[in-house]
């Protein structure tokens, strides 16, 4: 079998810490990491073998909201004789030629950039420069992590960068939520079951609701999140895919190629909507680390937008994420028309809710659909009730994996469905770019509150309102 190298450019980010490393232990645990892979950490920092070893000991023993579960020291030590350090700065050409040898003649090569956009160019020129883009012997595979640019320009430049580099076939580009099990259900529920999927379109469907609501705020990251904003940070890319799942065409093949074009359909036919947004900042946010005192930038957003196309024409689809707002929950909402509901109209103490179909990305994964059932007893009394399928608490304990481990493993077995393309990222920043374009001084919320009350005027106006994530189903 073929070697394989495993190359992360900033082993000591956020990123690596939060994520990576605590991967890398989880498929060492569940042996999938292949037989001959080493995996070679960079940064600047000076350190032994062992000072790495230490180092990876300590971050997976940090508390981690990500990766809960305990350490087992026989797979820790398992995992070390695959795990190696070069200490070095990107940006120095000297470091690329330490690097190759350091590589020796391994076949396959993927790189992982966990460091700063603005060290991505050092790492692809050096590499090409040394003859390291290119295995003659395997092949070189690219990850790389959202953003990618920071508008439609940015994007579009880097994109470019890229391709003077790599083909496109060797370019993972990142969004994790392409990689969460409870999105990629999304496509199983809807085209492996046909029951619902007639009912997906502007006969039966009166709005679309994707919130992605945060309890805590930026925590250490401040010196990023101030730069980018929550729009930029999951609105031009995680959201955005969350309605590309819920609402794209049956692919006609389960490929990269079919899916990734009815992913981009939607991008492509959003229509920005500037005076339908609001923006929101919370109370105290610009008193934290490494943001600027007279910050402008958006911890909240809320949108409205439809999709251009026969099939979704005048259903309004409400966008919304933000930090620290009361609860923590991911969710996409189809809400369905009201029921004409002859037959119990006239009975007065029943509920008259439409059904909607909930897929809750987290917590409490699940796809469940609201309904309206008789309350048990002697009375005709109707309330709404969940139909639901609730991965916590599915008798096949599967174990849901973590999105960075997926799409580990699918960069490995080159399977790019779950990656976004160039043009898939491009569509992305043409519908956020005017959005942003037109900004406004973002409006102060409440800690714990849901965002701005403009946020709620907007579905006000409508006469609509925002669905408060239930906590109602799929708990354990
Ligand atoms: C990241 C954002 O891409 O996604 C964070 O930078 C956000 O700000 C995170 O909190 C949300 O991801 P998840 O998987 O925790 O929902």
């Amino acid at each position: 079998m073929k070697s394989l190298a495993l190359v992360i450019f900033g082993i000591t980010s956020n990123l690596a810490q939060i994520k990576l490393i605590p991967v890398l232990y989880d498929m060492a645990e569940k042996d999938l990491l292949p037989e001959n892979i080493s995996v070679i950490g960079i940064a600047r920092r000076e350190m032994s073998k062992d000072e790495f070893q230490k180092y990876f000991h300590e971050v997976l023993n940090t508390e981690n909201i990500h990766h809960k579960h305990p350490i087992k020291e026989d797979v820790f030590r398992k995992l070390c004789r695959r795990i190696n350090y070069l200490s070095g700065n990107i940006d120095d050409p000297n470091f690329y030629p330490k690097l190759k040898e350091f590589l020796g003649n391994s076949n396959n090569r993927i790189y992982y950039l966990a460091t700063y956009p603005e060290l991505y160019h050092h790492i692809f020129e050096n590499l090409q420069k040394n003859q390291m883009n290119k295995s003659p012997k395997g092949w070189v595979r690219l990850m790389i992590e959202k953003p990618i640019g920071n508008d439609l320009k940015s994007a579009q430049n880097l994109n470019q960068l890229l391709l003077n580099y790599f083909n496109e076939d060797q370019i993972y580009r990142l969004d994790h939520y392409l990689g969460k099990e409870t999105l990629q259900n999304i496509l199983t529920f809807r085209f492996a079951n046909d029951i619902f999927e007639p009912l997906i379109n502007k006969d039966y469907i009166d709005h679309i609701q994707i919130t992605a609501s945060e309890d805590f705020g930026i925590g250490r990251r401040g010196g990023y999140y101030d730069q980018v904003g929550a729009l930029k940070d999951v609105g031009q890319n995680h959201q955005l895919q969350m309605l590309a799942f819920a609402t794209m065409n049956a692919p006609s093949q389960f490929t990269n190629k079919a899916i990734t074009h009815e992913r981009i359909q939607i991008l492509k036919n959003l229509i920005p909507l500037p005076d339908k947004v609001v923006y929101g900042q919370y109370e105290g946010y610009t008193k934290e680390k490494n943001v600027n005192p007279d910050s402008r930038t958006d911890t909240f957003y809320a949108l409205k937008t439809y999709i251009e196309s026969e099939r979704f024409e005048d259903v309004p689809i409400y966008i919304r994420a933000g930090k620290k707002l009361k609860q923590t929950a991911t969710e996409i909402s189809i809400v369905f028309k009201k029921p004409v509901n002859k037959l119990f109209k006239k009975m007065p103490e029943s509920s008259d809710e439409p059904n909607i179909l909930i897929y809750r990305i987290q917590p409490n994964e699940g796809i469940v659909f609201k309904i309206l059932t008789k309350i048990p007893g002697h009375k005709i009394m109707l309330e709404p009730e969940y139909m639901q399928y609730c991965y916590r608490l599915d008798p096949h304990t599967h174990y849901i994996p973590d999105p960075y481990e997926r799409l580990i493993v699918d960069t490995i077995n080159g399977d790019q469905t779950f990656f976004n393309d160039a043009r898939e990222i491009e569509a992305q920043w043409t519908f956020i770019d005017p959005l942003f374009a037109e900004r406004e001084k973002p409006r102060i919320y409440k800690v714990g509150s849901w965002g701005p009350k403009e946020a709620d005027e907007l579905l006000e106006a409508d006469g609509r309102s925002w669905l408060e994530p239930s906590t109602e189903f799929c708990r354990i």
